[in-house]
């Protein structure tokens, strides 16, 4: 026996009787479904911009989610990853009692939470409160059952595909995906603490890296970084996840074509009638197959894409408060000079100064940019991910009554956060979405028009106008509850914790200030409370405008200058002390392996009292003599014959509202490619670079839809055409039909 082979034999008898670190630490499950809703005439969340509807899709809305349980009976934790403005009160207790139905107590309040991405691109009307609910003329059943079944269904698939695994955790600086919006507020900061950091924006970014114990292959990452979601302006009308949802599909389609080298499932959908005629050298011959039913009846009949990797990579959003993805920072768009700085208004007037992206004129072009440095730092850290995460996992939830929070302050003094209410400067809007009533951030003062429109709707209490100091009091949201109540006064606070890594759970936006104290303060109660159990490597996580909103929390220094951010800080100026010593007594409670005691007061379920005001599409037909899914316009052939790369094919079918099947899972669009003698689905309507556009003839009622295809430089060379899918009912009472039409074909060369 050579010496090589015994020391090998040897070898392999101590890793048989020792061995290696186990690779399956936990039990890890990740899922993803699709939550896009309406895509057409409905308000879209973020900007409470009245004209802001949808008409169409850019790319499609997801919920992705991660279990990790310690063990099959052991404790677990579940996080959802939500592609909307923020997670909502009511989408929680409705997540929570069809969870409760599927698998009794396994998931609940305490372990489950929904955190909400911040795309201001999403369908609106799924929120309780009032202040949600305005510019969308009340709650959309539509959005939310979207949205519900969405998370349901992403926890669901975690559930099912609980396995073994392990998990890594990364972090690095990422600095051009974020510019502070409130700067001149930032410097109210005191100048030691400020001098602490190099920038008035987080940079960390942080990875969780998800790996099957048996292949050793990743099913999924998680990332944590704060920047805003408006990259897309409050003009845009396509449903967007804008940058964290882009780069979302961005990392699962590298992860897809590079690190699993598989492509990307295309079952074609067969239909009887489509005669192929292959002219492979004149593609035109190809000629458009017109409008024709599916002969299928569900929308089962769209999905046509899955990502087959069925890896599940998100972009979860944090301490977000002050920080805009639009990094060239904000000018007035009147003399292109920088706007005045402590207002953000030019000459006074505040709709004049708006914020650039990278891509600036171009949002999607922003969107893209800020999009991909979030990828490309979450492929960094991911293909260099080594720390192993083990130990424990645990959770704390309680729901504070931020009414009348007492706060113990420094110096032995008590102070009392206060109903909610917003100043001024929360009208004022921000730079990336200035507001529409001549406030400017920063006012204090409010006229007297202003005074008497809100005396008419409800004049706030002398303790409110005392209490909310120096906020003066726009909208005394906290006390206003006709026909309902207009802000939440319940708010959930939780900690997940999977080992050495501590997530936050934050009901609404921290500024980049807060958001440092409040993980600085909890990481001291965590060391200081255990015995080397924690300690300055543990990490802490915050997860921004989870489990449900209420808006902003700006440090007690930044309230001061009462910009967008402090004027929106609902429980007065002691807000983040309340969140700091509450979510304090949860981190030592964790620490000591206390269970919580008082729960506090669930909040409200108000669906039976929500005002719907949008109507449902209903009764729709085509223009005479023409079918839903014949040519409006045919793709037009440039002079060349073909297109190249970075072109942009456009084809417009006759097409009714979108709204009645939201084709979850599926597509409106499809770009198809001639490969043999088969039509093969390539691109559908959640890639980046496939747009479905939906509107009406000016002075008709036929609606249309236009697919516009800009071919990426990805693109192979070959012969394409459009395809179009939509539904219709031809009265309220019938049944849904199904259609579909495709374009003439093209060459792409
Ligand atoms: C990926 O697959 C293609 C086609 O099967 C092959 O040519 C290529 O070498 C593969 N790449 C890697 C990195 O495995
Ligand atoms: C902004 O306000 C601060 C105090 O609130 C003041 O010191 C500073 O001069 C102002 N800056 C500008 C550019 O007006
Ligand atoms: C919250 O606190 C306020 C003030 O103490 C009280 O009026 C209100 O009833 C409380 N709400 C709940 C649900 O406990
Ligand atoms: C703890 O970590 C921080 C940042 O990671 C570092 O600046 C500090 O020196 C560390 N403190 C100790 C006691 O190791
Ligand atoms: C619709 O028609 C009106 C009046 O003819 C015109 O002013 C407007 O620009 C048209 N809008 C579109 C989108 O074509």
């Amino acid at each position: 026996m050579y010496p090589t082979h015994f020391i090998f034999l040897l070898f392999s008898l101590l890793i048989y009787a020792f061995p290696p670190p186990s690779t399956a630490d936990y039990l890890i499950g990740v899922g993803s479904y699709d939550s896009t809703g309406p895509a057409a005439g409905v308000n879209m969340m973020g900007y409470a911009n009245l004209q802001q509807n949808t008409a169409g899709i850019h790319f499609r809305l997801r919920a992705r989610a991660f279990i990790v349980a310690e063990s099959s009976g052991g404790p677990r934790i579940a996080f959802v990853n939500l592609d909307a403005g923020m997670a909502s009160q009511l989408v929680t207790i409705k997540v929570l009692e069809r969870l409760s139905k599927r698998f009794g107590k396994l998931y609940n309040e305490d372990n489950v939470a929904i955190s909400g991405t911040h795309t201001h691109a999403g369908p609106g009307g799924y929120m309780q409160y009032v202040v949600y609910s305005v510019t969308s003329l009340g709650f959309i059943p539509q959005s939310f059952d979207a949205i519900v079944t969405a998370i349901e269904m992403s926890i669901v698939q975690a559930h099912q595909n609980l396995k073994p695994g392990s998990i890594a955790i990364n972090t690095g600086d990422l600095d051009n995906a974020g510019v502070n919006r409130s700067p001149s507020a930032y410097l109210f900061n005191p100048p030691d603490e400020r001098a602490r950091y190099p920038r008035n924006v987080d940079t960390l970014m942080t990875l969780l890296k998800f790996v099957d114990g048996t292949s050793q292959r990743s099913i999924g990452a998680f990332t944590w970084f704060a920047t805003h979601g408006t990259s897309m302006s409050k003009d845009n009308t396509l449903i967007s996840g804008d940058n964290k949802g882009a780069a979302a599909r961005f990392f699962e389609d590298w992860f897809t074509s590079t690190v699993t080298n598989s492509t990307i499932d295309s079952d074609l959908i067969e239909i009887e009638t489509d005669e192929i005629n292959v002219f492979i050298n004149r593609a035109t011959a190809i000629k458009a197959t017109g409008g024709q039913p599916c002969g299928k009846t569900t929308s089962q009949a769209f999905k046509v894409r899955k990502r087959k990797s069925g890896f599940v990579g998100a972009f979860c959003q944090s301490n977000v408060g002050d920080v805009s993805p639009n990094v060239l920072g904000a000018f007035c768009s009147d003399s292109g000079l920088p706007c005045d700085f402590n207002h953000s208004s030019c000459h006074g007037d505040e709709q004049l100064c708006v914020g650039r992206g990278p891509g600036y004129p171009d949002e999607i072009k922003s969107t893209k940019i800020i999009a991909e440095r979030q990828f490309l730092k979450a492929v960094e850290l991911f293909t260099s991910a080594k720390e192993q995460l083990t130990g424990k996992i645990d959770y704390r939830h309680v729901y504070l009554n931020f009414t009348d929070i007492k706060v113990s302050l420094a110096g032995g003094k008590t102070a009392s956060t206060c109903p909610a209410a917003l100043g001024p400067g929360f009208a004022a809007g921000t730079t990336d979405g200035p507001g529409a009533f001549g406030f400017q951030q920063g006012d204090q003062k409010i006229n007297e028009f202003w005074k008497l429109v809100r005396d008419s709707i409800k004049k706030p209490s002398d303790y409110q106008i005392d209490c909310q100091k120096p906020k003066s009091v726009l909208l005394s949201t906290g006390e206003m509850f006709i026909p309902y109540a207009w802000a939440p006064a319940i708010v959930p606070i939780q900690i997940l914790r999977i080992g050495k890594l501590v997530i936050l759970s934050v009901p609404g936006e921290f500024t980049t200030m807060s958001g440092r104290r409040l993980r600085e303060s909890v990481k001291q109660t965590l060391i200081s409370n255990s015995n080397g159990e924690f300690d300055n490597d543990t990490h802490i996580v915050i997860a921004g405008l989870t489990n449900t909103y209420s808006q902003y929390i700006a440090t007690p220094e930044e309230y001061e200058q009462q910009r967008y951010e402090a004027a929106s800080t609902l429980y007065g100026p002691h807000t983040l002390s309340a969140y700091i010593q509450e979510f304090n007594k949860l981190a030592e409670s964790i620490v000591r392996g206390r269970k919580i005691i008082t729960k506090g007061p669930p909040p409200p379920d108000l669906s039976s009292v929500q005002i719907k005001l949008l109507l449902d599409p209903s009764g729709e037909s085509p223009p005479p003599g023409i079918n839903f899914g014949d040519m409006k316009r045919d793709v037009s052939i440039p002079k060349s014959g073909s297109f190249s790369k970075g072109d942009k094919p456009i084809a417009v079918f006759w097409s009714p509202n979108p709204r009645y099947d939201l084709l979850s899972e599926g597509t409106y669009a499809l770009v198809e490619m001639l490969q043999e003698k088969r039509w093969v689905a390539s691109y559908d309507d959640d890639d980046f670079s496939l747009i479905f556009k939906w509107n009406v003839d000016n002075g008709s009622s036929n609606g249309f839809a236009s697919l516009e295809w800009e071919v990426p430089d990805t693109a192979s060379n070959g012969v394409y055409r459009f395809r179009h899918f939509g539904s219709f009912k031809r009265t309220i009472v019938s049944t849904i039909e199904y259609f579909t039409g495709a374009s003439s074909a093209f060459t792409v060369s």
